[in-house]
């Protein structure tokens, strides 16, 4: 597990977990997303499919199907991040067909957002703000199938997705228990 788990400082603290189960879940998770049918058209965002707006009472199935995919992924960043527990906070999904953005944003209330990629066509990443040139950071280069966890302050958008195949991601907030 140790090698799938990628902790770096440049250009700012973040960490890449490989998902062992990734192909496993792709297809079972769009199939209980394509249930769900919010698109959003705001000045900040335009998303074909996304649950940010549903009440966090609500059950979703995706969700708990997600958690238990990936809880050895996080039982293995808890340990090597010295904690004694990761504390999901709020999750939700974002589908981004041809020309789907999400404007420049950081999370509130959390230690760390997190971002799995379910589909990332290419020209699809994450864009960093860095706040010393107020311009993005080179890109932070992450696989399909991959979480990546950065801290909640630093500033990231989608940039409009320039392919004809959508981009698909699960975000969520969390608290380390050290
Ligand atoms: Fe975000």
């Amino acid at each position: 597990m140790k090698n799938k788990i990628k902790i770096s400082h440049v250009p700012f603290f973040h960490v890449i977990v490989a998902v062992d189960d990734y192909p496993a879940m792709k297809k079972p998770l769009l199939k209980l997303m394509a249930n769900i049918n919010n698109p959003v058209d705001q000045s900040t965002q335009k998303l074909s499919n996304q649950d940010f707006f549903n009440p966090t009472e609500e059950s979703r199935e995706y969700i708990d199907f997600f958690i238990e995919s990936i809880r050895p992924e996080m039982i293995a960043l808890f340990n090597v991040l010295n904690a004694k527990d990761i504390l999901i906070k709020n999750i939700w999904f974002q589908q981004y067909k041809k020309g789907d953005s999400h404007s420049w944003h950081t999370h509130v209330d959390c230690m760390f957002s997190n971002i799995f990629y379910l589909e990332k066509p290419p020209g699809t990443d994450t864009e960093f703000f860095n706040y010393e040139t107020q311009q993005p950071y080179a890109p932070i280069k992450v696989d399909e199938g991959s979480l990546l966890v950065f801290p909640s302050y630093i500033s990231h958008r989608s940039k409009p997705n320039p392919s004809d195949k959508r981009k698909t991601i699960i975000s969520f907030n969390t608290n380390l228990l050290t």
